[in-house]
């Protein structure tokens, strides 16, 4: 039996990694990505610092999910670098993220209808079950060890997100925000040392979206985070980092501060209802208040 085999410690704690603050850092350099003629992302470049929140808003289409997308091995860039834990990633491919030890939740929920809340994240969290293909086939007693804490690993993962009493729910009988946050506990139970986030705010009352960043807060004493978000209460408050695009350039980056008092930023992100509002008082202004009450 091979060293993987063995039980990887004697105590049977579930939880390896959390004490340790995240040391990793992704870099993505230069980044462009065409569609086609369109050019979706040009020489975009954004650090994730370890145990960072880092925030990536825009208008629409400004080219968001594109660069989550390239983060998270979706979408090729035609040019640019991703570096992560100090190591080029020539091609990265979704399948290989949790080895890197990096997770994402997508902007939908995507859990499998089959598979009970528990079975789904006990799915995330597959890459730290020790048992092999063959010691799993030949039901070698490290499997029923392994089945054992991924179990409580998973069950875990639920509690921490409020969610342990729908263990044992189809994720179709459950009301949608309950869906995203079994969603985020697949993502987490895999311990990761970057999270990646598309809009996980969307569908969420106020209330939720409170705990929502609180949480992520939480999270990032040990893990960095690149959140994708709509929502700039949201934004500002649980970033440390934001890089804002605008028709796939990055127009503005720093700390919510810094880019809240960012006229380039407020010209961009707010056009549309600046303008709006510029209209509309001059329309007033214009016909003397006639569309008044
Ligand atoms: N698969 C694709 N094929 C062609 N064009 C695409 C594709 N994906 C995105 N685009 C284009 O690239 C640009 C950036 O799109 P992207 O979805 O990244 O923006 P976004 O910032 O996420 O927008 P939103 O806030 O609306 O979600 C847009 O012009 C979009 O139409
Ligand atoms: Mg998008």
């Amino acid at each position: 039996m091979g060293p993987l085999a063995q039980p990887p410690g004697t105590t049977g704690s579930s939880t390896p990694r959390q004490d340790r603050p995240p040391t990793s850092r992704l870099e993505m350099t230069g980044i462009s990505v065409a569609f086609g003629g369109v050019r979706a992302l040009t020489d975009v470049s954004l650090t994730v610092e370890p145990g960072q929140v880092h925030g990536l808003i825009g208008p629409n289409g400004a080219g968001k999910t594109t660069m989550f997308n390239v983060a998270c091995g979706l979408v090729r860039p035609t040019e640019g670098r991703i570096t992560w834990r100090g190591q080029e990633l020539r091609r990265l491919r979704p399948a290989q993220l949790s080895g890197l030890g990096i997770a994402r939740t997508l902007q939908g929920v995507g859990l499998f209808p089959g598979l009970t809340v528990l079975e789904n994240v006990m799915v995330g969290a597959h890459r730290h079950a020790r048992a092999g293909f063959f010691s799993a086939l030949f039901a070698i007693p490290t499997a029923d060890r392994d089945e054992a804490r991924l179990r409580e690993r998973a069950l875990a993962a639920l509690t921490e997100l409020d969610a342990e009493e729908f263990a044992g729910r189809y994720p179709g009988s459950l009301p949608y925000p309950v869906q995203k946050r079994v969603a985020l506990a697949r993502a987490l139970v895999a311990e990761p040392e970057l999270l990646l986030l598309d809009e996980p705010a969307s569908g969420l009352s106020e209330d939720e979206m409170h705990e929502l960043g609180e949480l992520i807060r939480h999270l990032s004493g040990r893990m960095s985070v690149l959140l994708v978000e709509h929502h700039m209460d949201l934004v500002m408050r649980v970033c440390d980092q934001i890089t804002v695009l605008d028709s796939g350039e990055q127009i503005a980056a720093g700390t919510p501060e810094q880019v809240q008092n960012d006229p380039a930023v407020t010209e961009a992100y707010l056009g549309d209802a600046v303008d709006a509002e510029a209209d509309a008082a001059e329309l007033a202004a214009s016909d003397g208040g006639t569309g008044r009450g």
